[in-house]
């Protein structure tokens, strides 16, 4: 059961112990350009996530892979994924929707997390304990870090190559074994992936991958007590309930964000912030926890502003995917693109403007940008998640700042500002995981810690920053 990206319809089943094994039902993934038929998946039952399970925890009782061992297996993974760039970016071209440069991105960005997540492999250590405490004379104290065990992965739609990455890199350098849940919507980046780590050497069982439904495939995995930490990408509803089923055990959560981006008066390029809002709201048709959502921009520039950004947004091509030239594609799903639709229709029919674009055609949905929104407004309070902007005026930056943290998201923020005071207040004041200064909140270096507060999520990602959510802290103590 493998694929190829040159024949018509890729068919995969379950990787259990690096092979692959047929299920009896399959599930079919869509083009999300063209509607047509790009792949079976077959539909893992419970007792293949339990055989995967199984896989993964006698792997990691019988099997051991040094530090240096994983470094030349993430290293290989990384060669291999970069010679066969092109072909893993049309695989998220057709399966996401995801625009040719945008694709390629993406399959760049994986190849830095892996030998990120390659060089980390050799750093991971503990620290000396000093007993000074009377009493503990005699005693030497050290930590270790060691792996938890099996780490149970389920990555989403947006970013199914760069987020997969994200959890199995950190987890096979930390010396774990992996069950992967893809999304069902895209799902072939990841079993392609599998079958590149195999091939880079990683030995059989260190990577399963399960398919199917997130309520029945994923619930299956969270009814296992014999995974140690689940990772998560993908909604807060999901992620809340991800972590009321696991009880004490840690998880990883990477959650939503509406995310704000202040254009302070004395931002430093008026036309570069106003392009980076634009394009880095629209990028991935806006799928991303970060994408620019709520811009608040500063009275005196305002009118300015909104000029530039129209000019940008009008400059963008629309359309299919797997032109080179286009940089906005589909949505994930048209029930996704209409969704969005009506968020934009019922702002509009409470007092919004919708300066630019918001006309949809099937799974395409017009960038668009919207003025006179209210706080409580979907399109503001909510993660819209869709190519959509909304431009708010304010006076007082402590205005701006208050209404940058009035969410129950707090993944990350940016603000354009000539000001470092400003700047610094801003580090302080805005409550985010991340703030970032003369760029917007799409920003993202792999190798940076990237998780959000309140409702975006619990834990780091970042390679080095994932190790640590994904090894135990043990301490030795000698008698001497
Ligand atoms: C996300 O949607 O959280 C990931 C964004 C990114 O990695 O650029």
């Amino acid at each position: 059961m493998t694929g190829n990206i040159d024949k018509n319809i890729l068919t995969y089943g379950q990787f259990i112990n690096g092979e692959w094994h047929a299920s009896k039902e399959s599930f079919s993934v869509a083009n999300k350009f063209t509607g047509e038929e790009f792949a079976i998946i077959g539909k893992a039952t419970r007792e293949e996530v339990e055989q995967a399970v199984t896989n993964a925890e006698e792997t990691f009782r019988t099997k051991k892979l040094s530090p240096n061992e994983r470094y030349e297996i993430l290293m290989r993974t990384a060669e291999i994924v970069k010679e066969r760039k092109e072909e893993l970016a049309l695989i998220l071209v057709r399966e996401v929707g995801k625009v040719l440069k945008d694709a390629r991105g993406e399959i760049d960005r994986g190849i830095q997390t892996l030998i990120a997540s390659a060089e980390e492999a050799k750093r991971i250590a503990g620290s000396g304990v000093p007993l000074g405490q009377p009493g503990n004379e005699n005693k030497l104290a050290f930590t270790v870090r060691v792996p938890v065990g099996v780490v149970a992965a389920i990555t989403p739609f947006n970013f199914p190559f760069n987020l997969t990455v994200h959890k199995l890199g950190p987890a096979i350098a930390a010396g774990n074994t992996v069950v992967l849940k893809p999304a069902e919507l895209t799902p072939v980046i990841a079993c392609v992936l599998a079958e590149i780590f195999i091939e880079a050497g990683l030995p059989a069982g260190f990577l399963n991958v399960v398919n199917g439904f997130g309520q029945e495939t994923g619930q299956y995995l969270l009814e296992e007590d014999r995974i140690a930490h689940f990772t998560f990408t993908g909604s807060p509803g999901v992620g809340r309930h991800i972590k009321s089923t696991t009880g004490i055990r840690p998880v990883t959560l990477e959650l939503g964000n509406n995310s704000p981006n202040i254009v302070h008066h004395d931002a430093p390029d008026l036309d570069k912030a106003a392009e980076l809002c634009v394009t880095r709201g629209y990028s991935n048709a806006g799928q991303a926890c970060i994408s620019v959502q709520r811009v608040y921009v500063h009275e005196d520039v305002y009118e300015s502003f909104l000029e530039k950004a129209v000019k940008a947004a009008q400059s963008l091509k629309v359309g299919n995917p797997e032109d080179p030239e286009t940089d906005i594609g589909p949505m994930i799903t048209e029930k996704e693109a209409k969704r969005a639709e009506e968020w934009i229709k019922e702002a509009e029919e409470h007092g919004a403007r919708v300066v630019f674009g918001g006309k949809r055609t099937g799974s395409i949905l017009e960038p668009a940008i919207l003025s006179d929104v209210k706080p409580e407004m979907k399109v503001v309070c909510q993660e819209v998640f869709a190519p959509v902007i909304n431009i708010i005026p304010y006076s007082e930056i402590q205005d701006a700042f208050d209404q940058a943290n009035d969410s129950r998201f707090g993944l990350q923020a940016g603000l354009f500002t000539s000001n470092i005071q400003l700047a610094m207040r801003a580090a302080h004041e805005l409550h985010f995981g991340g703030v970032i200064i003369n760029d917007v909140s799409t920003y993202r270096a792999d190798v940076m810690p990237y998780g959000g507060v309140k409702d975006s999520g619990i834990g780091k990602e970042g390679p080095r920053y994932a190790i640590q959510e994904m090894t135990d802290e043990k301490i030795i103590v000698i008698n001497l």
